[in-house]
């Protein structure tokens, strides 16, 4: 089944377009990685599954039902991390996660037991100290446990590593692999190891189209097949200098 279905979305800032007829298609029970370099509409997609944005055209579907601009009810399925997640600095996480079950009326008990079992999930599960002394990783990791605390059908995380360092990463990547038993997840990055690392399958966003999609397994082939063996009589020779002999 598909948790995420777009079609021909498209949306443009001040006459310039920046999605220009996307389509992508999310499978149930997917780590999908959405890749693009800088600039090139991922939040700018994912306010718009979120219902944040008004498009210009096309059409977003989240577990079969129609998104629509301004209206929340899509996201019911959905757990959102944004690129740069905010927090009230003078909680605790355990306190922050109760806050926002409550707000979102979540049944006392079910709350306890959820709040504990995430926090111990981000590695945050003994932590007692306020968030204004966190780390971007620890804020990162407690953003997830807070995209996850309704049970989403969907996860979306903005960039969740590109503001981390190597151990970060991996601690981010690690526990995406394991939400993945609870959830769909769909992250945006332009970190390809990241990708190769957790993703099942994976989509490039370039000049406001996906370029190119699908399972790790395809995308590594096609890259194998658009490549060249080269073999050479004077193995001495450098690629460069046998270049230089072509073109002379
Ligand atoms: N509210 C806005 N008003 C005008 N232009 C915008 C707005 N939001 C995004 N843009 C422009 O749309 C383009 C895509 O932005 P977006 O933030 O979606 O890219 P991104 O792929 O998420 O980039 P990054 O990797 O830097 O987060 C950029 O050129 C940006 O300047
Ligand atoms: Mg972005």
């Amino acid at each position: 089944m598909e948790i995420l279905a777009i079609q021909n979305l498209k949306k443009s800032f001040g006459g310039k377009e920046i999605l220009c007829g996307l389509n992508l298609s999310v499978p149930e029970h997917s780590i999908y990685g959405f890749i693009g370099k800088n600039g090139a509409g991922k939040t700018t997609a994912m306010k718009a599954i979120l219902g944040l944005l008004k498009t210009d055209g096309g059409q977003i579907c989240v577990m079969g039902e129609k998104v629509h601009f301004g209206q929340t009810r899509t996201n019911r399925h959905i757990g959102y991390l944004p690129d740069v997640p905010e927090f009230y600095p003078y909680m605790t996480p355990l306190e922050y996660l109760h806050f926002c079950g409550e707000i979102s009326g979540m049944d006392q008990t079910d709350l306890a037991t959820r709040s504990n079992e995430l926090l111990e999930l981000v590695g945050l599960g003994q932590e007692n100290r306020r968030i204004k002394g966190f780390s971007r990783g620890m804020k990162q990791r407690l953003g997830i446990a807070q995209a996850l605390l309704n049970r989403p059908k969907l996860l979306i995380c903005d960039e969740p590593t590109s503001a981390l360092d190597p151990v970060g990463r991996k601690e981010i990547l690690d526990i995406l692999l394991a939400a993945k038993e609870q959830t769909t997840i769909l992250f945006s990055t332009h970190i390809l190891s990241d990708v190769e690392r957790i993703c099942t399958e994976a989509a490039f966003l370039d000049n406001g189209r996906i370029v190119l999609q699908g399972t790790i397994a395809e995308l590594r082939n096609m890259r194998q097949s658009d490549g060249f063996i080269i073999e050479t009589e004077q193995k001495e020779k450098t690629l460069e200098s046998l270049f230089l002999e072509v073109t002379k």
